[in-house]
């Protein structure tokens, strides 16, 4: 039997109008622009305006994503949403954006933080080849900046805000479209705490005592996180081509998540990949987490070429989590 396919036939983004460059981050904590440069690759990044909620983030990026499809809401069966920066903790953040977009169907929250776009486009896949629907609407989006500790120089530089969207299909409805060929998913819970936010949830109650040690913000062992993040998607691109019976040199564009140029450097060492085939534009967005990888998928399909066939998607997150997936230009 010929497998379905799921298609993602249009992406869009949004990344707020506000610009924090490094310098401004010096007058805020004691840090400098050359040591944002060398040791991460990021110049600048964007942050949400103060009454904007990730919510109205990803409800800019579905707006676009619907006017770039020509496709009405109410054609939308399932909206997905991937987030490590929801409105509340519950309900989730899907239900916040399906109301402000003003859809009909069920929407639900994807919680793989960094990972979450290739978690959340794998599910959409699930829904697609299983026949269950035919047009599903994938966001990711992220105001780090609400949770971020701006006394704290070992996170606070590395995160911006931003959010992306993904129409998945059953049918290709642009000449753009690629299809989602082989994934590969994993997460490992034993270092959870190397990459957290610890209080707030029903571990650690939120309390006057953790707010005042911002406790509710991101903490993350860097070495730690670095480490794990180049040793997992190492392997989990290794398995994927495996699974996709497919050679390194055979694809023609990879789009890493974009957490900073190190770990996309030793990845392209580990691979010997052509430096020119890899998309980045963590110097000028930081790291969008969930986020990340779609953002580079919308800037890359609007300008990819017809000869690039095969493009590698791969993403890494706290939890630990990471994914890598093989998309398909149409003909393969
Ligand atoms: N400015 C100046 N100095 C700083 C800063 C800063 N912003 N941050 C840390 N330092 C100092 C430290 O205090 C330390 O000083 P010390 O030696 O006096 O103690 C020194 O710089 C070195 O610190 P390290 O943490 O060892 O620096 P490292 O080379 O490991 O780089 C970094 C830190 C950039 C965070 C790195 O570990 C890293 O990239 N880790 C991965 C982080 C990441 O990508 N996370 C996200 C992935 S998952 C996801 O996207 C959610």
């Amino acid at each position: 039997m010929v497998q379905k396919r799921a298609y993602i036939s249009e992406t869009s983004s949004y990344l707020p109008d506000t610009v924090m460059t490094n310098s401004q981050l010096e007058k805020v904590v004691e840090t400098t622009d050359e040591w944002i440069v060398s040791r991460t690759g990021i110049k600048e990044r964007r942050i949400a305006h103060k009454e904007e909620a990730t919510s109205d983030l990803g409800v800019k990026a579905a707006h676009k994503l619907l006017e770039k499809a020509q496709l009405d809401i109410s054609q939308v069966d399932l909206i997905i949403v991937a987030t490590l920066s929801p409105d509340y903790i519950f309900p989730s953040t899907a239900c916040i954006i399906q109301k402000k977009l003003k859809a009909k169907c069920p929407a639900f929250d994807v919680v793989a933080a960094c990972s979450g776009m290739m978690f959340a486009l794998a599910t959409a896949k699930g829904y697609i080849t299983s026949g269950l629907y035919k047009n599903i609407m994938v966001i990711a989006a992220e105001k780090v900046s609400s949770i971020l500790d701006y006394t704290d120089r070992s996170t606070c530089v590395l995160f911006g805000d931003g959010a992306c969207a993904a129409l998945v299909t059953d049918k290709p409805l642009s000449d753009h479209a690629v299809w989602m060929d082989e994934i590969v998913l994993g997460s490992d819970g034993e270092m959870h705490q190397a990459l957290e936010v610890p209080s707030g949830g029903s571990v650690e109650p939120l309390s006057k005592e953790a707010l005042e040690e911002k406790r509710h913000c991101l903490r993350m062992d860097g070495r730690v996180v670095f480490r794990h993040a180049v040793k997992r998607m190492i392997s989990s691109i290794s398995e994927c081509l495996k699974k996709g019976n497919i050679e390194i040199d055979e694809i023609d564009y990879f789009i890493p998540h974009q957490a900073n140029n190190r770990i996309i450097e030793a990845i392209l060492k580990r691979f010997m990949i052509d430096p020119q085939k890899v998309h980045r534009n963590v110097e000028y967005i930081g790291n969008v987490c969930a986020a990340s990888v779609g953002i580079c998928l919308d800037e890359y399909l609007e300008h990819r070429s017809k000869s690039d066939q095969n493009i590698l998607m791969a993403a890494f997150g706290a939890g630990f989590t990471w994914g890598t997936m093989i998309l398909k230009g149409e003909g393969r």
